[in-house]
């Protein structure tokens, strides 16, 4: 993993300043649009959260929805565990140590929301690989990351690369990660997903 745990933003890890810190930008809004726009998950789909946070996309998401979602850091999970326990199921676990059992049989929808900014080439490439092989034919991976483009503002640049992640990436290079085992890759770059200017690279790759 790459990811700043040190200086101001060592704060972030606190589960309550991440979830402010989030709402303040707007994350409730990037959200809604990224749920409708996306992940559009039917009812009773198997949805697969990679690096979940503290997962606050669940209240956007179908209420009878099967969720399981993991996260390297204990404080998150156990803050998502004492939300949404009762509705869905989540594990501590780094994408390194993925445990195959999480999802017997097969996801419709596997998310990576802000996550493969955090991880080196490696790491991103397992990620990628462990979604393909949980996603059921025609499912698909949806991710958002922060990204650096020729035409964004100085301001949405600075922004992003004062990012705990390490590996912001441009759109060509996301689209890189994503290989050529999916069926098919759609890949959007939008910069009206937050309050504050940003630019976001999302990623559809169906299976
Ligand atoms: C920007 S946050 C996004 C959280 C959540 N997906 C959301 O949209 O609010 C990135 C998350 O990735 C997690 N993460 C970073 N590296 C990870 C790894 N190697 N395995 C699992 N989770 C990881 C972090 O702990 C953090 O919760």
């Amino acid at each position: 993993m790459s990811q700043v745990t040190h200086g101001i933003r060592s704060i972030l890890s606190h589960p309550a300043i991440y979830d402010l810190t989030q709402n303040i930008l707007g994350a409730g809004r990037s959200r809604k649009k990224l749920v409708k726009d996306y992940i559009r998950a039917e009812p009773r789909d198997q949805l697969l959260d990679i690096g979940c946070g503290t997962a606050e996309l669940l209240p956007y998401l179908p209420e009878d929805i099967d969720y399981v979602g993991f996260d390297l850091s204990p404080r998150y999970i156990e803050a998502a565990r004492k939300r949404y326990g009762a509705r869905a199921r989540f594990e501590c676990m780094d994408i390194a140590d993925f445990d195959d059992d999480m999802v017997k049989d097969g996801a419709d929808i596997v998310l990576a929301i802000g996550i493969l900014h955090h991880l080196d080439d490696e790491l991103a490439h397992a990620l990628i690989d462990t979604a393909w092989s949980k996603l059921r034919p025609g499912g698909r991976l949806i991710t958002l990351d922060g990204t650096l483009t020729d035409s964004q503002s100085g301001l949405a640049r600075s922004l992003i690369l004062r990012d705990r992640g390490q590996n912001i990436r441009s759109p060509e290079g996301y689209r890189a990660l994503a290989g050529t085992d999916f069926s098919s890759v759609h890949l959007t770059v939008r910069e009206d997903m937050l309050f504050v200017p940003y630019t976001h690279c999302i990623m559809e790759c169906t299976r």
